[in-house]
């Protein structure tokens, strides 16, 4: 069942004369639980989607909706994570992560020992104390999804959460994430430029033309799991790797995948496993 969708949904950026399409008619459904990466140039649209899905910008044409109800403003129900953290410099760790549950009135022994167990859930025993300033960019964001997920979001819309950090960290919050979202299966939407995470990541991708943004492909790899980060060097991958970076570079003249490999997909990532779309 779809939990998330984006009908017919195209939206102008700008004022007057400034004023462009940024987002041309973009369709799509996430269902309950799915983990779906979006990827695209530089500019060519993704955070403003994200925004649109977030509540923060309106659709100029077309209608997105949470389980059944229209999207109109934001809501805890669509936690947000940005590249950068939103924590309070002048709250510690704890008081940061149980912040939405104090705005809803629950008694500090409670959300405090909520956002102790989510905490734990993040590899974060034991820095309750601290303040962000204290901590490094990795455990900063770690934070920020605990911040997020206290409120039991429907959906998680994460957009470049891990753009900042430096290769290595990179690659566990990757698998940090992927090991929650196994235990928690709240549906997630990651916006990303980098092909390598949208493919560890995903449970299917979808790929965005440049400005204005346009749903151009679409890779399934939901059977793919579970996946380390060795997948990414096997030849199956290699070539989804090379189709999608043949999409991103010349997104209108890149040939279907299966006719970049006139002999076949490698048995571990058979044809009828995956689903393409133009
Ligand atoms: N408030 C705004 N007013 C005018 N133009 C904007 C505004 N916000 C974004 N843009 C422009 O809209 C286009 C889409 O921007 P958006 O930030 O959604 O792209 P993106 O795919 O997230 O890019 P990046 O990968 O660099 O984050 C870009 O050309 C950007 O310059
Ligand atoms: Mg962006």
């Amino acid at each position: 069942m779809s939990q998330l969708d984006i009908d017919h949904v195209s939206l102008y950026l700008g004022q007057g004369s400034q004023r462009f399409l940024a987002l041309q008619d973009i369709s799509l459904s996430v269902a309950a639980g799915e983990f779906v990466c979006l990827l695209g140039p530089s500019g060519c649209g993704k955070s403003t989607l994200l925004g649109a899905l977030a509540g923060h910008l309106r659709a100029t044409q077309g209608s997105l909706s949470l389980a059944g109800q229209t999207i109109q403003g934001p809501s805890p129900e669509r936690g947000l994570v940005f590249q950068h953290h939103t924590l309070f410099p002048w709250l510690n760790v704890i008081d940061n992560v149980a912040y939405g549950l104090k705005m809803r009135g629950i008694a500090k022994p409670e959300r405090h020992q909520r956002a102790r167990e989510l905490l734990e859930q993040v590899g974060l025993a034991g820095f309750e104390e601290r303040f962000p300033s204290q901590l490094s960019g990795g455990m900063q964001q770690r934070v920020e999804i605990a911040r997020v997920l206290i409120n039991q979001p429907r959906v998680l819309l994460m957009d470049e959460p891990f753009g900042a950090l430096d290769a290595l960290t990179r690659l566990k919050m990757q698998e940090l994430l992927v090991d929650l979202w196994t235990r928690l299966r709240t549906t997630v939407v990651f916006v990303t430029h980098d092909i390598d995470e949208a493919l560890f990541l995903a449970d299917r991708i979808l790929v965005m033309s440049p400005r204005p943004g346009r749903i151009i492909d679409e890779l399934s790899l939901t059977e793919h799991r579970p996946r380390r980060h060795e997948v990414l060097t096997t030849p199956a991958f290699s070539r989804l790797k090379r189709h999608c970076l043949d999409l991103l570079r010349h997104p209108d003249t890149t040939l279907p995948l299966d006719r970049l490999s006139p002999l076949g997909m490698a048995p571990e990532l058979s044809a009828e496993r995956l689903r393409f779309a133009v």
